[in-house]
């Protein structure tokens, strides 16, 4: 039985606006009253984390509030970026960090990576959940766990022991995001099960056992619990069905042991 506590995030990316995402953000809030076996956080769009905070806020809510993004920079001259600290300001305690829309379509590679999962670690506020996964490409050419691995490598250079705590990693194939299609249960108990032993390599297997491993691409109502139900995957990161609540929440409790 595993000791990790199963987190669960929603990843809004550049949908919703202001009213919408209020909207959303509330059902969720309502949603998960009462339920303290499952972090969930939402990620909304950076202009909208501050207000969104104000949402969470007034309902004294324990669902976190999450950036899907930010800048290695402290501060200076980065038009249109936003730094560790200005994230941390807006309330915001979770950072996504590699999203693989960030990785394939931006175009950022594992150098600058490495630097923003630095960067949101020294907050002290703030966990950073770094995401990993392979292409199709890499997937049939059978690199899945040789990209896991590089990529783990690459992005936790010069990660701290004393930071683990505020790590959590998504594996998300890239080739899964959004496309409706999902890793096999069994597939992608492997890949985690593969990225923990690497983290056990890094950090030292007691360690390994206490991050936990998000599985994420095309997560759905039906398809959820038996991912989760999976021993290395310690819930989902959730793209599309984040943005309906009733299938956000039913995702969560599917997370629910
Ligand atoms: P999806 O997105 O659930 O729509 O596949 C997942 C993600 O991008 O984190």
């Amino acid at each position: 039985m595993s000791v990790r506590k199963p987190f669960v995030g929603g990843n809004w990316k550049i949908n919703t606006y202001l009213e919408t995402g209020r909207a959303l953000g509330r059902e969720v809030v309502a949603g998960c009253e009462g339920i303290d076996d499952v972090e969930v956080a939402i990620f909304p769009p950076i202009a909208y984390v501050l207000p969104m905070a104000g949402v969470l806020g007034k309902a004294d809510s324990k669902v976190l509030l999450g950036a899907q993004d930010c800048y290695p920079e402290p501060e200076g001259a980065f038009t249109g970026e936003m730094s560790a600290s200005q994230v941390a300001d807006c309330q915001a305690t979770v950072v996504l960090v590699g999203h693989s829309e960030r990785r394939h379509v931006i175009g950022e590679d594992d150098a600058l990576i490495n630097r923003k999962v630095l960067a949101v670690l020294a907050q002290d506020a703030l966990t950073c959940m770094l995401c990993i996964g392979e292409t199709l490409e890499q997937r049939e050419a059978g690199q899945t766990d040789v990209v896991n691995e590089s990529q783990l490598r690459a992005g936790l250079n010069g990660v701290s022991p004393t930071q683990l705590d505020r790590l959590i990693i998504a594996y998300e194939p890239v080739w899964a995001i959004g496309t409706g299609r999902t890793a096999t249960p069994e597939d992608a108990q492997n890949a985690h099960a593969r990225c923990r032993e690497v983290l056990g390599e890094l950090f030292g297997p007691d360690q390994a056992q206490a991050i936990r491993i998000l599985y994420g691409g095309s997560v759905k109502p039906g398809n959820a619990r038996e991912l989760f139900g999976q021993p290395d995957i310690d819930g989902g990161l959730i793209g599309g069905a984040s943005l309906k609540g009733e299938d956000f929440l039913a995702i969560i409790e599917a997370a629910r042991s």
